[in-house]
């Protein structure tokens, strides 16, 4: 008997380590400038009266070294729904039936993309991630892409709501259990983020409320995942571990919180510090047993969360320069989008490292890190490895 469950358990799991087998993004269509930003922002929400806010805003968006983001949200939007655009009135309804529709819609844009690249016919995707920090509904949002994209209706879901920044980590770490532990698992996963259920007025009393209006911003991004690449599959990607952790004295740095007027945060300003102050010993712990301790000789794909975090980051490790370049790339393009970054940050770097002719995926380099950020404050630590171009 025993040996029997051992055989089973064998026939059960696949054989290579988790692999990325493609890897693509959406945005919605409406952008702005991040110039043109707090002019936008004061107009939209009758503002205007609080200089002083407006001009302390105009100071986060020129440091933000973002140049533009996508938002769903239009002006013409906002006139028709007023109580978003104030700090606090009740709003949550009209906020959740734009969400529902449009969380599910812009992760399909991506996906579609994703099983494009990957080649092979949708019906060979096994499972489902989908992760959204808001559009909370039954069924949700991983139930409508599988209709959307007219996924098998037998692909097995997992939907993480409510998570946040750093949950760009998660779904590769959870991609990663699935692939390596279900012999032939194809697993889809997808990050759609929009800022309808944050995008509020300003408040006198809650500054970093403004620092979120200035740098969050929506996109969606997707992959697949699997091990044991057949012929017809490319590798981007093995995911060799990955981890969670919380950070040590980090409780109320990041939260957020849904309510009648929608989803409303707290960045508390040392959270760069809380950061910078814990990634050497992350790093140590996933590095070491590898005999790396040389952090300018891997390939970083950290989530842009700020641009303070990614200074902070550079500073406190001695990174050169352009070792933060694919994350600065995508906060710059397109801001933060929460957990949808860090899959745009690995698609820059993967695409950027073909177009200069680099020997890897990873700019050249053989050993990577993924970093995910967010609430609690939570810490995703991935170990990645690029593959030969
Ligand atoms: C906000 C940010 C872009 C400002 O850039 P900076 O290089 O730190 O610039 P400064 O220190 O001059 O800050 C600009 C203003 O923002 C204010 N500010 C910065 N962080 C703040 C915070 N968390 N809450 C409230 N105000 C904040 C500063 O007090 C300063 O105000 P002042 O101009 O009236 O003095 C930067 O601090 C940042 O990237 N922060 C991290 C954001 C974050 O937590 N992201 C989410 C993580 S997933």
């Amino acid at each position: 008997m025993e040996a029997y469950l051992e055989e089973m358990r064998e026939a059960q799991r696949a054989r290579g380590p988790a692999t990325v087998l493609a890897i693509s993004t959406a945005n919605p269509s409406n952008f702005i400038y991040q110039s043109d930003f707090t002019d936008y922002y004061f107009r939209v929400t009758n503002s205007n009266h609080l200089p002083h806010l407006k001009a302390k805003l105009n100071r986060i968006c020129e440091k933000s070294m973002i140049r533009k983001r996508h938002m769903f949200l239009t002006e013409e939007m906002l006139k028709e729904n007023p109580k978003m655009s104030t700090y606090a009135e009740p709003s949550l309804n009209a906020r959740h039936d734009m969400l529902i529709e449009e969380v599910p819609k812009l992760g399909e844009k991506a996906a579609s993309k994703a099983i494009k690249e990957w080649g092979r016919p949708k019906s060979d995707i096994t499972h489902l991630i989908f992760c959204s920090i808001s559009g909370v509904d039954a069924p949700g949002a991983d139930y409508k892409l599988v209709n959307l994209l007219g996924l098998n209706p037998s692909v097995k879901r997992f939907m993480l709501y409510q998570q946040g920044c750093y949950a760009g980590g998660t779904v590769l770490r959870l991609a990663k259990d699935l692939a390596e532990n279900n012999a032939s698992a194809r697993v889809l996963v997808v990050c759609s983020e929009m800022t309808v259920v944050s995008f509020r007025g300003p408040c006198e009393t809650q500054l970093d409320n403004m620092v979120g209006q200035a740098l969050f911003a929506d996109g969606a991004s997707a992959a697949i995942v699997g091990a044991s690449p057949l012929l017809v599959e490319r590798s981007l990607f093995h995911v060799v571990s990955a981890k969670q952790t919380i950070l040590p004295n980090s409780e109320g740095a990041i939260t957020g919180h849904l309510r009648e007027e929608g989803l409303t945060f707290t960045l508390k300003g040392n959270v760069p510090q809380i950061v910078s102050d814990n990634i050497e010993k992350s790093l140590e712990e996933t590095f070491n047993p590898i005999g790396i301790n040389d952090w300018n000789s891997i390939f970083w794909v950290t989530h842009p969360g700020g641009p303070a975090i990614l200074n902070q980051i550079e500073t406190t490790l001695g990174l050169e320069k352009e070792k933060l370049r694919a994350s600065k790339h995508v906060l710059s393009e397109y801001g933060n989008m929460s957990s949808a970054c860090v899959l745009f940050v690995l698609d820059e770097m993967r695409k950027r490292s073909v177009e200069e002719g680099k020997a890897t995926t990873g700019e050249g380099f053989t050993w990577g890190v993924l970093y995910g950020f967010g609430p609690g404050m939570t810490m995703e630590t991935v170990l990645l490895h690029s593959v030969p171009i």
